[in-house]
């Protein structure tokens, strides 16, 4: 574990710490006496399981609730129905989301009325959604811990408030400015980890729930960064993912200004460290730097997540997302000149209000150009409070649907023939899992993103082997392992 604190060395009988990481290790070594005596009396360590509902962020988060619940005395467990603790770190991007957490809630309602003494809590995007807290209050009062998204880095002191208090514990902030390092954190993988290294977002495009509850874009210092990696590395890290709403206005916002292209410059020196992956990218501020970084890279790998949302200019302008159909595809075609092993991925939304068939057209026809390995297809979903839920042209579903297929039948085309095109070809795969259908077969994933099956045996899990792709399945390959 990255971070490990050890309660023995925390003096619980001085004053509570006022400073940042301390006041948490305080409160963590408080959960830790807690759990001894939760194991006197039952025999056995107190159980939690952590269920991630969201995106990358969102799952890097959770691997810090997870490190939390590990040093305060938890053993960790998949499943809720052992579980003395369960929390749901919850997305909002769209309702469905929501809606997924309500219909959870009641299955833990009914384990909970047989375990009286089962612990829930709920944080994460939907929770800094007033309408939803205020529901969760309402309707699911046995919740006994509620907090948001700026607040994670307390999650040791409200864990410990909550073993202490009498019903639900709620403390939602607006907004923060601080970022507290050096809080333990438990990796799902021991040889890839996912680095947070800014948070929030400013672009306010018009459909999006995200700045309202991740708040204002703040950048970590590099220093940090780079040390955290450096840990990670020793660690037996060889693969990292830089995660951020928009990687690409990385450290516009620090004291010393430091660029995304210089960032990645210094990560690329860090010795042991084997591949740089980052997300997300947003068009309008990918800078030439970070084309000739990536270029002259011998670890960055070959994909980029470049979000189109649609590829109509009009409804580009209504989404403010500053950048038109041509301009996008000018830089796509720069980057492919640039960089032509490149697999590029996208996020696309259907269903925009206003949005007609022509417009579909357009994002069709980017998707046709932009020759896309894979592309994400939403259908628009209306959040509360964006400028998009008040625009009064909101498009018949019967619309959407229609757009939607169209859309998706052409990305499967492109995406099936883009893939296609590696057949034969031996590339380096980092070996990830056993394949969670057939277990005699290992799954790796190439440096472009393409996930790859072949046989082997498991002690490759964390290596980078060459496999040769023999069959495309779509978005997948079957392949083996190229003997030298
Ligand atoms: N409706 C549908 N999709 C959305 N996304 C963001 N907000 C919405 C919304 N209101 C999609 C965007 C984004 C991805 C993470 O989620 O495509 O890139
Ligand atoms: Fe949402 Fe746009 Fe920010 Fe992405 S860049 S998180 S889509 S507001």
């Amino acid at each position: 574990m990255y971070n490990k604190i050890n309660p023995e060395n925390i003096n619980l009988s001085t004053e509570l710490p006022v400073q940042e990481p301390e006041r948490q290790y305080y409160f963590i070594a408080r959960c830790q006496k807690w759990a001894e005596g939760f194991e006197e009396k039952n025999c056995r360590r107190p159980r939690a399981c952590v269920v991630n509902m969201g995106c990358q962020m969102n799952a890097r988060d959770s691997e810090k609730l997870a490190g939390i619940l590990e040093s305060a005395g938890y053993i960790l467990t998949e499943g809720e129905e052992e579980a003395d603790f369960v929390i749901y770190n919850t997305c909002t991007v769209r309702d469905n989301a929501n809606q997924k957490v309500y219909g959870r809630l009641g299955h833990l309602n009914s384990l909970k009325k047989r375990n009286p003494s089962l612990k829930v809590a709920l944080c994460g995007c939907m929770m800094q959604e007033p309408s939803a807290l205020e529901k969760i209050r309402k309707s699911y009062s046995f919740v006994d811990l509620i907090f948001g998204t700026h607040n994670i880095y307390k999650f040791g002191e409200l864990l410990y408030g909550m073993l202490e208090a009498e019903g639900m514990v709620v403390d939602i902030w607006q907004d923060t400015d601080q970022i507290v390092e050096n809080l333990p954190v438990e990796r799902k993988y021991p040889f890839k980890s996912g680095i947070n290294i800014m948070f929030g977002c400013n672009n306010f495009c018009s459909y999006c729930i995200v700045p309202y509850v991740r708040g204002r874009e703040r950048s970590r210092k590099p220093e940090d960064i780079l040390s955290e990696i450096k840990a990670l590395v020793a660690e037996g890290v060889i693969e990292v993912m830089l995660l951020g709403q928009n990687v690409n206005s990385y450290g516009k916002n620090l004291e010393n200004p430091i660029s995304f292209a210089q960032l990645l410059g210094e990560i690329e020196k860090i010795e042991g460290l084997q591949r740089i992956r980052f997300m997300t990218s947003h068009p309008k501020d990918l800078s030439d730097g970070l084309i000739q970084v990536m270029k002259e890279s011998k670890k960055i790998c070959r994909h980029l997540h470049l979000p189109l949302q649609s590829g109509s200019t009009r409804i580009l302008s209504a989404m403010n997302r500053r950048y038109t159909k041509e301009q996008y595809l000018a830089l796509v075609e720069k980057i492919r000149r640039e960089i032509p092993d490149i697999a590029i991925t996208t996020d696309i939304i259907v269903g925009f209000p206003g949005e007609q068939p022509e417009d579909v057209d357009e994002t069709i026809d980017v998707v046709r150009k932009a020759k896309y390995d894979n592309a994400f297809t939403f259908i628009y979903s209306k959040r509360t409070g964006t400028p998009a839920a008040a625009m009064e042209n909101q498009t018949p579903e019967e619309t959407v649907k229609e757009g939607f297929g169209r859309l998706l039948k052409v990305v499967q085309e492109t995406a099936r023939e883009q893939i296609s095109r590696l057949e034969g070809q031996t590339l380096e795969a980092l070996v990830e899992e056993v394949n969670q259908q057939d277990g005699s077969l290992l799954t790796g994933r190439l440096s472009n993103n393409t996930i790859v099956h072949f046989q082997g045996d498991q002690s490759l899990i964390g290596q980078i082997v060459p496999v040769c792709l023999k069959e495309c399945h779509g978005f997948y390959y079957l392949g083996e392992i190229a003997r030298e």
